[in-house]
């Protein structure tokens, strides 16, 4: 059973100076453009990289260390952006900074390094502490409740979190690893001319769909193939385009998919797809696939799509929030009052509070004004 996500914070990325953000089983932020939605998503992507220890590097990919930092005022002292995610009583976190000018391993003075990260096991008012690093030296707490140290283990860009594996022994960071490995993340999918989405897929039982959507008739075809039966998604195309159904065709260990409409005589191949039905397509295997992944973030999944297709959106992503949990970040009205209304949760809204990403009603500690 996967840890479940309770939790996410973030400092200093980006528009975000510090925030806490709960999360239920369906989170949905509305906000305009540039009040940092994109930003929260990424910071959540960011912590699955700590999981995969890629962090470092993708914020080296990002721009660099200082240009994700958050650009307003802040206190003195060295600069760390802070990322975190709680699971129930687990809180785990990470710091990332730059070298110290002197005595810090690092290739270049400007190498975003893992400064230290901490697993917190809270109960009954009691924290702790099962795992902390700093720098390269790192202690962890075993099975038998004893701190294993390990000096100078670590290198700046690897995280404890992706390192430690000690089948079995660090039972609760294997935990936190794998929620987080678990998580998958879907923004924007290629639907131009070219895309590989538009090309058959290699025939390998593909219970979750990746990321940029390229195994998309792999994903839909095991639904329908190991399952037998596909009713989610059945009902998210009927919803979506009454009348039509998809089709599988397998070729030499390859698999296409296809819709076959009720006003045309054969059906069309995905090639032939408009962007926007792809889009949806695409969505429908991210959202009822043959495993949903623990966690599940979609960042603008409108995009593209007419505003008839938001209702049929809205009930794909309630579905999907009934079997894992969903983020999702939206600058669709309709698309939050529709999940409001299909999924009972009531759209939160993202705002910039003094050039900060702020979201309505929350207070300072991660809670809303109402859960009180
Ligand atoms: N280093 C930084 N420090 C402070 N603010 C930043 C930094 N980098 C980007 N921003 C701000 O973040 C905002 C963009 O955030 P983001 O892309 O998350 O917005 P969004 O809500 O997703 O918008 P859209 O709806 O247009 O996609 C911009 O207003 C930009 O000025
Ligand atoms: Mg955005």
């Amino acid at each position: 059973m996967p840890l479940r996500l309770t939790s996410v914070s973030a400092e200093l990325y980006r528009s975000i100076r510090r925030i806490q953000v709960p999360v239920e089983r369906l989170t949905v932020l509305v906000g305009k453009n540039g009040v940092g939605k994109t930003n929260l998503y990424r910071s959540l992507e960011l912590l699955a990289a700590a999981a995969r220890g890629a962090i470092t590097r993708e914020i080296a990919e990002e721009g660099g260390f200082e240009s994700v930092l958050w650009a307003g005022p802040r206190a003195k002292g060295p600069v760390r952006l802070k990322l975190g995610a709680e699971f129930g009583d687990y809180a785990y976190s990470i710091e990332i900074g730059l070298p110290a000018p002197i005595d810090e391993a690092a290739l270049t003075a400007t190498e975003p390094m893992v400064k230290s990260e901490e697993l917190v096991h809270r109960t009954r008012g009691e924290a702790l502490t099962l795992m902390k690093r700093q720098g390269p030296s790192a202690w962890l707490r075993d099975e038998d409740g004893r701190r294993q140290s390990y000096e100078e283990a670590l290198i700046p860009s690897e995280t404890a979190l992706s390192g430690f594996r000690d089948q079995g022994r660090f039972t609760e960071l294997d935990l936190v690893r794998r929620a987080l490995l678990d998580w998958r993340f879907y923004h924007d999918f290629r639907t131009d001319k070219a895309s590989p989405i538009r090309q058959p897929a290699l025939a390998i039982t593909t219970p979750t769909l990746a990321s940029d959507g390229y195994d998309l008739a792999a994903a839909l075809a095991t639904v329908l193939e190991i399952r037998g039966e596909a009713p989610d998604i059945e009902a998210a195309i009927e919803d979506a385009f009454p009348g039509a159904s998809l089709v599988t065709e397998f070729g030499k260990g390859t698999v296409s998919i296809g819709l076959k409409f009720p006003d045309l005589p054969r059906p069309l191949g995905v090639h032939e797809l408009s962007d926007g039905t792809l889009h949806f397509l695409c969505l429908v295997a991210a959202l009822s696939g043959y495993r949903l992944p623990a966690f599940i973030a979609l960042n603008e999944p409108e995009t593209s799509l007419h505003p008839d297709l938001t209702l049929p959106l809205a009930r794909l992503i309630a579905r999907a929030a009934e079997r894992t949990q969903v983020w999702v970040v939206t600058h669709s009205e309709a698309l939050a009052a529709a999940l409001e209304i299909e999924a009972g949760v009531a759209p939160r809204v993202v705002v910039k509070q003094q050039g900060a990403t702020w979201i309505e009603g929350l207070k300072l500690f991660g809670e809303f004004a109402e859960q009180e």
